[in-house]
């Protein structure tokens, strides 16, 4: 694990890890153009933050202008590990080159012994269980951030800038992963919540995806990216309340069923006003196009895929899965290996199979949350997954084989335990019912 840290030079340590540089000399507070082009040769592949025109821009460093007040500079590749491992001979050349202050990362001194690895899963497990308490009420504001968003925009004028600003303050402070975790644990409606998990959900995947495949993100900043994908169905905002809240299933054909369909049409309509990146307004207006535009769920129809963006078909595999794993107004929730298979079959004629391929290999075969079955017949919860092997992860085991939950759930280690195995992905809802969220924030791991 790693802590984060802000510092000035004289702080740096020989293995701290810079993952922002944050102060800086004058020269750099209106810079000249020598100045700009010093920072783009030295800098390759970074993202600033400038004033520029008293105004905050953050932009790739190559848009950066003379003129601009440098405030930040972040998202550095691995290509500068040179400027951001810190060694001894390190130290002087930044503080030559007049840069101040650092966000650093510290790394924890890694465990050497069995026990001390064990403690430091526990402490991460009781960790990660904190995270998910704290991102509860933030998942909740959020969802009525969306609530709110829509009621504004059936009332007439959205303010692009309020809604933005409004969403961001709630989802900057959540942390996906627990988000994530969150969203199998608890139900989230066909609507507002649905949003929030999404987003959570194609966030954190999104990046694993693109670090693995060694490419940028589209979005300027992982916000950005939060913001898009939670506003995927925001055209349902012009759908009238009492079809948008119906839990019947509509017809086909039916006049409920059309109007419906056509929230992509009506999202890329409201964003187009907003005057939104593109991106942003490709994922609400094609995240439901598929692969073979023969199908009945594709639409709108006569959409080429190639103008559908990666973004985009993430996002569409996204929401199908959010929907599997999340939804119960009208059909029971599946767990996450079971909407796996599930959409596993559809790779190929409706979703894209590369993405999917990659989505599934970022989620694992058991997210952080997921209710497993071990091959002992105690129940658990998955916590920490390794990346060597995604089918041994550690669990936090909190009732035994005849249903007593254990008086001090505890954590095993399958990659250590070698006669025990996960035997079954449960869902939570149909084995512990609206409690399964207390039961999970209730742990207290040995
Ligand atoms: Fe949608
Ligand atoms: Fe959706």
């Amino acid at each position: 694990m790693r802590l984060a840290k802000n510092v000035l030079v004289e702080q740096l340590r020989p293995n701290m890890k810079i993952v922002e540089f944050t102060k800086f000399i004058d020269p750099y507070s209106r810079m000249s153009e020598k100045v700009c082009k010093f920072l783009q040769l030295n800098l390759k592949g970074t993202t600033v933050e400038v004033i520029r025109n008293g105004k905050t821009v953050t932009c790739s460093i190559n848009d950066l202008q003379p003129e601009d007040n440098l405030q930040r500079v972040f998202d550095i590749p691995d290509s500068l590990r040179r400027l951001t491992i810190v060694t001894k001979g390190l130290i002087p050349e930044l503080k030559k080159r007049g840069f101040l202050g650092f966000t650093v990362q510290i790394a924890e001194k890694v465990p050497t012994t069995k026990q001390e690895k064990r403690q430091h899963s526990v402490r991460k497990a009781n960790a990660f269980v904190q995270k998910v308490k704290e991102n509860m009420q933030m998942r909740e504001a959020a969802s009525d951030a969306a609530k709110n968003m829509f009621d504004t925009v059936r009332r007439g004028n959205p303010n692009p800038d309020e809604i933005k600003g409004s969403i961001n303050e709630v989802m900057s402070q959540s942390s996906p992963e627990a988000l994530a975790a969150i969203a199998s644990l608890q139900s989230s409606d066909q609507t507002y919540a649905h949003c929030v998990d999404a987003a959570a959900i194609f966030q954190s995947s999104y990046y694993a995806i693109k670090k693995k495949r060694g490419e940028k993100s589209i979005f300027p900043d992982k916000q950005l990216a939060l913001f898009g994908a939670f506003m995927h169905d925001f055209g349902k905002a012009k759908v009238p309340k009492d079809i948008l809240e119906s839990t019947a299933r509509f017809e086909r054909d039916s006049r409920e069923m059309k109007i419906l369909q056509s929230h992509p049409v009506y999202g890329a309509e409201l964003l187009s006003g907003m005057k939104m990146p593109s991106y942003i307004i490709n994922i609400a207006h094609y995240h439901h196009v598929k692969m073979d535009a023969s199908l009945n769920s594709n639409y709108p129809q006569g959409v080429k895929y190639e103008d559908v963006l990666m973004e985009t078909r993430l996002a569409a595999i996204v929401d199908v899965y959010q929907a599997l794993v999340g939804r119960r107004s009208y059909k029971k929730s599946w767990g996450s290996a079971a909407a796996i298979r599930y959409i596993d079959a559809l790779a190929g004629t409706e979703f894209d199979p590369e993405v999917w391929e990659d989505f599934v290999n970022a989620i694992g075969l058991y997210p952080k949350g997921g209710l497993v079955e071990m091959s002992d017949d105690t129940l658990g919860f998955v916590m920490n997954v390794p990346e060597e092997d995604l089918e041994r992860p550690e669990v936090a085991i909190f009732r035994d084989a005849n249903g007593e939950n254990y008086a001090q759930p505890f954590l095993v280690d399958l990659a250590e335990e070698e006669e025990l195995e996960i035997s079954q992905d449960l869902d939570h809802y149909e084995v512990l019912g609206e409690e399964a969220i207390d039961i999970f924030l209730s742990l207290q791991i040995h």
